[in-house]
C-alpha cells in the first residue's frame, strides 16, 4: 500500500497542485471532515478512477458547527484516516490546523442561496455558511479540480455546486450516491454515537424512504400525505425522535403544489447524542413534469 502524501500547508497544496496541473495532470478533489468511512472511500474511488490526482481534505470546520453541537466531540483519528486514504489509493491528504485555515477572525463569509433555508438549513441555522465558506476556502487553494460530494447530503450538494457556479470557481462539482450499511442505514462518521438499542433501529430512515418512494410510485402526489407515511414510518421505532420529513421537487428543495417529475424525500431523526440524515429519490409516475 503506497502512503498518501500528508500535508499541512495551503502553501504546500497549492505549489504541489500546480506543479501537477503544469505536467498537464488533472486533480480531483474530496473534501472531508475524517473519521472516514467505506462512504468516503466511495467518493475517493470516483475520484481515482477519473483524474491523475487524487487530494483529500481533513479539516473539521468549527463554522458549520453551531454551539451545543458535535464540535468537540467529533471522532479525530488522523493515523486510521491516513491509512484509509492510503487503501483507497489517494495521492495527497491536505489536514491543515484551525490556524492554518482561520488564521484570524473571518471578515468575509459567503452568503447562502434560498434553498439552503429549508430542512438542514431549518434545524440548523448557522450550518450552510458555515459549510460554504470553508468550501470556498478550499476551492480557492485546490484550483482548477473536479470536486466529489456524496448524496448523502443532497442539500449540500445544490448549495454547494450553486455557489461554484455563481462564483465562477474552475470546480466540477460531481455527486456520488451513497454508501448503505447491509441493513439500509446510511454510513456516517456520527453513526458511532448510537447505543447499540439505537443501532438496531436506525435502518428506520431507510424504511421511511421507501414508504414514501412506495406511495409516490401508487399514484401519490399530495407532499403532505407523502411526509405523514414518513412520519408513521419514523414513529414505529421508539428510540427516534424526527427533526422533519420532506417531500419536494428534486432540483428546488420545495415543493409547489402537487409532486411532479423528479423528487426527492429527505429525513432527519435523532437517536440519543446522534442526528442521523438520509434522503433518496424518484420520479412522480405518469405525464412528465
Ligand atoms: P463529511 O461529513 O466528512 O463528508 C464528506 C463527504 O462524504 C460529503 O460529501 C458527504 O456527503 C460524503 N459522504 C458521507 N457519508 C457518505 C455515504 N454514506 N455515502 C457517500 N458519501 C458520503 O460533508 C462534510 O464532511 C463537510 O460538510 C465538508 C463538505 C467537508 C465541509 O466541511
Amino acid at each position: 500500500m503506497t502512503e498518501s502524501v500528508v500535508l499541512g500547508s495551503i502553501a504546500e497544496v497549492r505549489r504541489m497542485l500546480d506543479a501537477h496541473r503544469c505536467a498537464g495532470r488533472s486533480i480531483g478533489f474530496v473534501p472531508t471532515m475524517g473519521a472516514l468511512h467505506a462512504g468516503h472511500q466511495s467518493l475517493m474511488r470516483a475520484s481515482v478512477a477519473a483524474n491523475d490526482i487524487t487530494i483529500v481534505s481533513i479539516f473539521v470546520n468549527p463554522l458549520q458547527f453551531a454551539a451545543g453541537e458535535d464540535l468537540g466531540s467529533y471522532p479525530r483519528d488522523l493515523a486510521r484516516d491516513t491509512d484509509c486514504c492510503a487503501d483507497a489509493r489517494v495521492d495527497l491528504l491536505f489536514a491543515p490546523s484551525a490556524e492554518e485555515m482561520y488564521p484570524g477572525p473571518m471578515a468575509t463569509v459567503v452568503d447562502v442561496p434560498p434553498f439552503a433555508a429549508p430542512l438542514e438549513g431549518a434545524s440548523r441555522p448557522e450550518h450552510f455558511a458555515g459549510v460554504v465558506t470553508v468550501v470556498a476556502k478550499l476551492f480557492s487553494i485546490m484550483g482548477e479540480c473536479r470536486a466529489y460530494f456524496g448524496e448523502k447530503d443532497w442539500q449540500q450538494v445544490a448549495v454547494v455546486t450553486r455557489m461554484a457556479a455563481d462564483l465562477s470557481m474552475p470546480v466540477e462539482v460531481v455527486p456520488c450516491p451513497t454508501m448503505r450499511e447491509p441493513d439500509g442505514l446510511a454510513m456516517s462518521s456520527r453513526n458511532i454515537y448510537l447505543t447499540s438499542d439505537e443501532r438496531a433501529e436506525a435502518p428506520v430512515l431507510r424504511r421511511a424512504l421507501d414508504a414514501g418512494l412506495a406511495v409516490i410510485a401508487k399514484g401519490e402526489t399530495d407532499p403532505a400525505m407523502v411526509e405523514a407515511v414518513m412520519a408513521d414510518t419514523v414513529a414505529t421505532a421508539s428510540l427516534a425522535t424526527l427533526d422533519y420529513v420532506a417531500a419536494v421537487q428534486a432540483e428546488t428543495l420545495v415543493a409547489d403544489g402537487p409532486l411532479h417529475g423528479e423528487v426527492r424525500l429527505l429525513v432527519a431523526v435523532r437517536f440519543g447524542k446522534a442526528r442521523l440524515i438520509d434522503n433518496d429519490g424518484g420520479m412522480v409516475p405518469g405525464k412528465p413534469a
